[in-house]
């Protein structure tokens, strides 16, 4: 612990137990307080506290040890602080902050008002979410509250300056204090802490109480004891907890025992439907919560925020792998499946952070999804009609097409939702979709220019439009037709340039009529969707990877397996064989409804090129990529036309342009693209900047650096290839995360 300077003199801790006594401590080694006094009624609880250095002196008598304080923590059993509240009313505190660490706070609060009479303005009510299963001044710890959450819940009259003193105290232990109501405490708390142990207690003992209950003991596995584990807690102190909590404890128990209810008529009503949803939705759910708390797509095991790739340079690359399936594709079949009638298969599907976003939304609108188990799924379609509403806000991570796309859905619900992201999809243009689905009738409100998080309004009426895309997007064209499933009239939507086109092929695979007429789209509605099966190929924006690797790798040969190549999506391999590339597509076949093939890649000389325009929306995912095989290659790369890469997961202009420089590659970015003259490759550190595809391009990056590149910030790799690190170890790419071989 840092030393500090003392702010208050003399602090005086009631009741030196755990949590009495590991305040007292840890303050006291701070040096914040010029003295820490403790009270207790036990004498050996006193003897010891100055013993173990827990407090500088102990009184037996509470007026004795109040004469002088500053500041008087109350750390006693919850239901002793009344008696406390009064006696220490009765005594003349003058201006000393008081303040409790009960575990409910309005029943404290309440005595408080009683004993003090409106003389609340030093009384700051706190919980410190901490213990142990030792009791006892004996299990004192001064770091007992280190990274645990403390919630102080300060009254309309608590003094700033008050709530300030304890705030600090709490930070110098080392806390993560938090500000909240009374009630709002004892409700989350009620649900959060005190319902889960009612239920530990209460299972335990009435499995303890039936005859055969050696046998249960005896055959009781992990799920009963992990599940039981809290009712070996304290009973006396949890006797006092539901006592106090009783109304916010009452109201959290009876919603619970409606859904028991539920899940018990499903049981006898053999409704496994019911229990599906129930356990698919309830198995990914404290993940899922833990990506909204954090704001990110993905959370490292670590909880760092910072997951650094460290890539060695040089290296061979050979063998045949098959890299994750397309995310496009898995987005679509998710939202097709779930909105179709009847059961949806889906092989192939992405496990990766933005494709599960979606497939959480759609659980979220009730949608009973199994898996994914090694990509499969199966969805239990609830027709055009059948969503509901999410029960809160849908949290979408970082992915940009779960919003857009989604978007188009919601906008003719006829319930509200609000769409929102990570900090990275919190700054990406949404007004692209709001303006055409808003001509289309919906009603949506967006943050300043068009940023995250949606608001869009149910209970429209939407009608076709025909719709010119001011921007070549994939996303803004599906985002349209979706809505046009549910419009009166067509939809029809004109491309400036040719961009993926899934959408439209699974409309149709799904009974859909789409037609196709250049580069208009158009979609007849009222038309119910049928069910239907997917099979999802290798994703080629992640085979460009190991396309431009094993391209700059001298001596490489790789191939790459069930690559989907619809030709909307190939813009990357013809640039790279423009710029030399020696590319071969093996084994072509359809796969339900979009082409696939199996790439094989050889190294090959590259040269610079400039990259004809038309290419540009073919390959917009990729260039990251191909500005690594422009810098590998000899001479000068050119890309115009392609502004939309400034608005993608980061601004991939900028964002590769520093990176490369830092390698010593010479470019100049400009508004639309940028110019990479192809050179030597020396190491460095560059930033991922949360964006998948910078992360990655700059690990293929090292195989001709002179040097290891160290790459921050990669934990979104997990957005779309989540097994990128193990293929490269496969291939033979060697890039790892720092600290790990
Ligand atoms: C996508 C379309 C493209 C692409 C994105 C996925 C899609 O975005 O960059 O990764 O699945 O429709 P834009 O529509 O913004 O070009």
């Amino acid at each position: 612990m840092i030393p500090v300077e003392p702010v208050v003199g003399r602090l005086v801790v009631v009741g030196l137990g755990l949590i009495g006594g590991s305040f007292a401590k840890g303050l006291r080694e701070s040096g914040l307080c010029r003295e820490v006094v403790g009270v207790d009624l036990d004498a050996q609880s006193r003897k010891l506290a100055v013993e173990l250095g827990v407090v500088d002196r102990c009184e037996a008598d509470l007026a004795a040890a109040c004469v002088g304080a500053d500041v008087i923590q109350l750390a006693v059993p919850i239901l002793a602080m009344e008696k406390l509240l009064a006696k220490l009313a009765a005594l003349d505190l003058g201006s000393a902050v008081l303040t409790d660490v009960g575990s409910a706070k309005g029943n404290v609060v309440r005595a408080a008002r009683e004993a003090f009479a409106g003389r609340l303005s030093h009384f700051v009510p706190g919980h410190p979410i901490a213990g142990s299963e030792q009791s006892g001044v004996e299990a004192s710890n001064a770091a007992l509250f280190r990274h645990h959450k403390v919630i102080l819940t300060p009254l309309a009259e608590t003094d700033p300056a008050a709530l300030a003193v304890v705030d600090r105290m709490w930070r110098t232990l080392g806390a993560d204090v938090e500000h909240m109501q009374v009630e709002r405490h004892d409700e989350v708390l009620a649900a959060t802490s005190h319902l889960p142990h009612l239920l530990a207690f209460g299972l335990v003992d009435s499995l303890a109480k039936r005859n055969e209950n050696l046998d249960i003991f005896r055959y009781a596995a992990g799920g009963f004891r992990d599940f039981t584990r809290i009712a070996g807690s304290d009973p006396v102190m949890w006797h006092d907890i539901f006592l106090a909590n009783r109304e916010a404890v009452l109201r959290t128990l009876d919603t619970f025992r409606s859904d028991l209810d539920a899940l018990r008529e499903a049981v006898d009503a053999g409704d496994g439907h019911q229990l599906l949803g129930v356990f698919t939705r309830a198995r990914v759910a404290r993940e899922h919560f833990g990506k909204i708390l954090a704001r990110r797509a993905y959370m490292n095991a670590k909880g760092s925020s910072d997951l650094v790739f460290v890539a060695q340079p040089g290296g061979q690359l050979s063998g045949r792998v098959r890299v994750p399936g397309d995310k496009s594709i898995s987005h679509r079949a998710i939202m097709l499946g779930s909105l179709a009638e009847g059961t949806t298969e889906v092989e192939g599907f992405l496990e990766g952070e933005d494709a599960l976003a979606t497939l959480q939304a759609f659980r979220d609108m009730g949608v009973v999804i199994e898996g994914p188990h090694h990509g499969r799924l199966t969805i239990h379609g609830v027709g055009l009609q059948g969503l509901k509403p999410a029960p809160g806000p849908i949290y979408l991570g970082n992915s940009g097409t779960s919003m857009r796309l989604l978007a188009g859905v919601l906008a003719a619900q006829p319930f509200d939702s609000v769409l929102s992201g990570d900090a990275s999809l919190s700054r990406r243009p949404m007004g692209r979709v709001a303006a055409p689905l808003r001509e289309m009738g919906a009603v949506i409100e967006t943050a300043a220019e068009g940023r995250p998080p949606l608001t869009i309004r149910g209970g429209q009426t939407l009608k076709g439009i025909d719709y010119e895309l001011p921007m070549a997007s994939a996303q803004v064209k599906s985002s349209v037709l979706l809505a046009g499933l549910y419009a009166q009239g067509a939809t029809r939507v004109t491309e400036p340039a040719p961009t993926r086109d899934h959408t439209e092929r699974m409309l149709r695979g799904f009974g859909c009529p789409v037609t196709v007429d250049g580069a208009r789209v158009s979609l007849a509605s009222g038309k119910a969707l049928v069910a239907s099966r997917i099979e999802v190929p290798a994703d080629i924006s992640s085979a460009a990877f190991f396309l431009v690797a094993a391209s700059i790798a001298e001596g490489s040969e790789l191939v790459l397996e069930h690559v989907g190549v619809n030709p909307t999506r190939t813009g990357v391999i013809d640039i790279l064989r423009l710029m030399g590339a020696d590319i071969t597509l093996e084994n072509p076949r359809q796969v339900g409804g979009e082409p696939v093939a199996d790439l094989r890649v050889r190294a090959a000389k590259l040269h610079g090129i400039d990259i004809p325009e038309a290419l540009v929306p073919l390959a917009i995912d990729e260039f990251p990529v191909l500005f690594v095989a422009a810098a590998c290659a000899q001479g000068r790369t050119v890309l115009r036309g392609a502004q939309e890469l400034r608005v993608k997961e980061s601004d991939r202009i900028q964002v590769m342009a520093d990176g490369l420089q830092v390698v010593g590659i010479n470019c100049q970015p400009t508004p639309d693209g940028i110019i990479i003259e192809g050179g030597k490759l020396g190491g460095g550190e560059v930033h991922g900047h949360g964006d998948h595809r910078i992360a990655m391009a700059f690990s293929v990056a090292a195989l001709r650096a002179s040097a290891p590149i160290r790459i921050h910030d990669c934990a979104n790799v997990a957005t779309s290839f989540p097994n990128f690190l193990a293929l490269c170890a496969e291939v033979g790419l060697r890039v790892a995360e720092e600290g790990k071989s």
